[in-house]
Order: structure tokens, then C-alpha cells, then sequence
């Protein structure tokens, strides 16, 4: 069993493998040519998010391409607003919008049914798993609370959130329970994800880092760990890895305090404090997506340096944050090469 156990599953259960299995943030996406064609049919992005034939196809297209070690469901963190009935739309060339929520709309919120109306993404992921080659990993997610609430406030995306920030100052009760509702139906959705046939499941926590110390603790840390708390409480075997972008020194106590897996790691962790946090646990990332835009040698000399720093130890080799668009596909099969040749050097 352990040999043909699934190399991500191995990873998180603290294996060092060489060389390391590797996935890409938002791998499935608008950089590949067979993408944007299965998008221009689906009609809006929401409607390729819940059309299970459409999104276990593009799914599945970066696995065919590279065979990848894991696919990561398609979808998008802003479907449990949308179950929330926010109103959520992607316009072309403007990023997500909603109706931003206030107060009132905070107690008016209502999680039942999220996981109902979410229905046809857990269908996508009953697919994937028959689908899918048997040694490769399904990953489900979910935005974290903190992330998903800031756009929920906003009702758009913003360049530091302070939309949110000031929020939480003006109004901490509402804030806080709108956080904690969050947290309650993202667990119950990530739970019904696992049931569905993901192997492990990712948080996205991807404005982690615009938050000062305290709301780090309150905002980040705890709701996640309420979480995992939660899908621990119900599903012992769930594997869990948290990506909190931008909170640098405090990852150390980010994993403890919520109890994840693994952490997923941004660019800008220098690779020695890394080491120390993989000494903790296994840890995911961490090369700059603009390397894969730019190619050569500022691509191999970004693989070399995590697999050189990360490699003997437990690591899932990622980015450290989604591929963009600008992104040559021929430098991703080029990224999977090498890390697939070097392994631990
Ligand atoms: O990783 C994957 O391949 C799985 C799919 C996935 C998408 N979004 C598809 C997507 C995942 C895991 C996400 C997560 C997500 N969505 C996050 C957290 C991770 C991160 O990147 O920070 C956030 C903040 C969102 C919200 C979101 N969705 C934004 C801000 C945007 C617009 C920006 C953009 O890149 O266009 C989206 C749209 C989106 N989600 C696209 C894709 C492929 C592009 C939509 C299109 O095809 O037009």
C-alpha cells in the first residue's frame, strides 16, 4: 500500500521524496491555449465554475500536458459568497465583483443551503477522481475567511484591503461573526469536497499579509484553525495544507496554531527560514511565478536554489502564488523537467 499511496498524501504524512512531486497554483488557466477555448464555450467564468463537464475538462488539461503529481479542482474561492447569494460576477478585463456587504447584511446572512447550491462543483470532483490517473493527487479548497471577507466587504478586489481593515476596526462584532459563518460553511464545504473524492484540501489565504499582528492572530489564525478543528472533528484521514501569503516570520505559529499539514510558502520566505519551518512539517512552494514569465536562467537558477535549500526535507514543489497569464507553457514543461531531473541536490 505505502508504494502506491498517492506522492503528495506521502509528502504530507512528513516523506522526503526525490525528487519532490510538484503542482502549480492556478495551473489550469487562461496561459493555456486549450483553456481559453473550453472558457469561450462555457460562456462567464461562473458558468465554467458549475458546468461539471467544462471544469473537469480544464481541469484535467494541465494534467495531460505535464502530469503533474496533483490536480487541484477548478473552481474559484468566490463560489461560497456566490452559495451566500452575493451576487458575485466576474465582468470581462475587471476581476470579481459582489454586492459589498455591510452590517445589516451581516445579520441577515444565512450559510444553509451553501453547500446545496455548491452541488455541481462537488459533482466535478466525483468525476475528477475516476478521471484522474490513480497516482495523482486531488486537491479541493476554499478561500480562507479572512480573504473571502474581503471581498465580501469591498465587493471587488483591492490593492491592501482597507476596505476590510477598517471594517473589523469600526465594527469588530459583526466582523467577527461574519468571519466565524464563514469559517463554518468553508469546513462544511471542504468536507463534503473530501467526501466527493479529494485526496487534501488547500486554504487559500491569500491577503494574509496585509494584516498587523493582532489581526493576524484573530483573523488569520483563528478562524482557520476553527476549521480545521471542525473537518479534524469529523474526517481524522484529511489532510490539510494553509497557504497564508505574505505572513513571513509569523508562518512558524501560523502551522501551529491551526494545526495544518503543511504550509504553502510565498516568494518572498527567505529559503534558510524556510528550512527552519520545514524542520515543523512539510512545506509547499515557493518559486516567484515571474520567473516562469521570464524563462532561462532566472527560471533554472529559482528551481535550483528551493530544491538546494528544501529538497532533504519534506516539499511539495510549487509557486508562490498563482501562474499568471503572461506565462510560456513551454517554460512550465521546462519547470517540471528540471525539477523532475534534479530532485535533491
Ligand atoms: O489553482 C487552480 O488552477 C484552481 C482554480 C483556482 C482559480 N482561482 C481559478 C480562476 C483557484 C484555486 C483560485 C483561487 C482564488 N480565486 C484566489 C486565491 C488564490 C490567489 O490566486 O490569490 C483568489 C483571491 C481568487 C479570486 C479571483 N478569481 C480573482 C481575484 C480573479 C481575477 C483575477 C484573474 O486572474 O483573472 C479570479 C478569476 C479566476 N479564478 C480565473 C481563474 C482561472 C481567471 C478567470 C478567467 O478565466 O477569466
Amino acid at each position: 500500500m505505502s508504494e502506491t499511496r498517492r506522492k503528495i498524501m506521502r509528502v504530507l504524512d512528513g516523506e522526503t521524496l526525490t525528487p519532490p512531486p510538484v503542482w502549480l497554483m492556478r495551473q489550469a488557466g487562461r496561459y493555456l491555449p486549450e483553456y481559453r477555448e473550453t472558457r469561450a464555450k462555457a460562456g462567464s467564468f461562473l458558468d465554467l465554475c458549475y458546468s461539471p463537464d467544462h471544469a473537469v475538462e480544464v481541469t484535467l488539461q494541465p494534467i495531460r500536458r505535464y502530469g503533474f503529481d496533483a490536480a487541484i479542482l477548478f473552481s474559484d474561492i468566490l463560489v461560497v459568497p456566490d452559495a451566500m447569494k452575493r451576487n458575485v460576477r466576474f465582468a470581462e478585463g475587471h476581476g470579481p465583483e459582489m454586492d459589498p456587504i455591510d452590517e445589516t447584511g451581516i445579520a441577515g446572512l444565512d450559510g444553509e443551503g451553501v453547500v446545496d447550491y455548491l452541488q455541481p462543483v462537488l459533482e466535478t470532483v466525483k468525476r475528477l477522481r475516476n478521471e484522474l490517473p490513480s497516482e495523482t493527487t486531488l486537491l479541493g479548497f476554499c478561500g480562507a475567511p479572512w480573504t473571502v471577507a474581503t471581498y465580501m466587504i469591498a465587493g471587488h478586489g483591492t490593492p491592501d484591503q482597507a476596505p476590510a481593515r477598517l471594517f473589523a476596526y469600526k465594527h469588530p462584532r459583526a466582523f467577527e461573526h461574519l468571519l466565524m459563518l464563514l469559517a463554518d460553511v468553508s469546513a462544511d464545504y471542504l468536507v463534503a469536497q473530501i467526501d466527493a473524492g479529494a485526496d487534501a484540501v488547500q486554504i487559500f489565504d491569500s491577503w494574509a499579509g496585509v494584516l498587523g499582528e493582532r489581526e493576524f492572530e484573530a483573523f488569520a489564525i483563528r478562524p482557520v484553525a476553527r476549521m480545521i478543528a471542525s473537518i479534524r472533528a469529523r474526517r481524522p484521514q484529511a489532510r490539510i495544507i494553509a497557504f497564508a501569503k505574505g505572513a513571513g516570520y509569523l508562518l512558524k505559529t501560523y502551522r501551529q496554531k491551526t494545526g495544518a499539514d503543511a504550509i504553502g510558502l510565498d516568494w518572498s520566505v527567505p529559503l534558510a527560514f524556510a528550512a527552519e519551518l520545514q524542520k515543523d512539517g512539510p512545506v509547499q512552494g515557493n518559486l516567484d511565478p515571474m520567473r516562469v514569465v521570464a524563462g532561462g536562467r532566472s527560471l533554472e537558477e529559482g528551481i535550483d536554489d528551493i530544491l538546494q535549500a528544501l529538497g532533504n526535507g519534506p516539499l511539495i514543489f510549487n509557486l508562490g502564488h498563482g501562474i499568471t497569464p503572461q506565462a510560456d507553457p513551454e517554460n512550465v514543461r521546462l519547470l517540471v523537467e528540471r525539477v523532475r531531473a534534479t530532485g535533491a541536490v
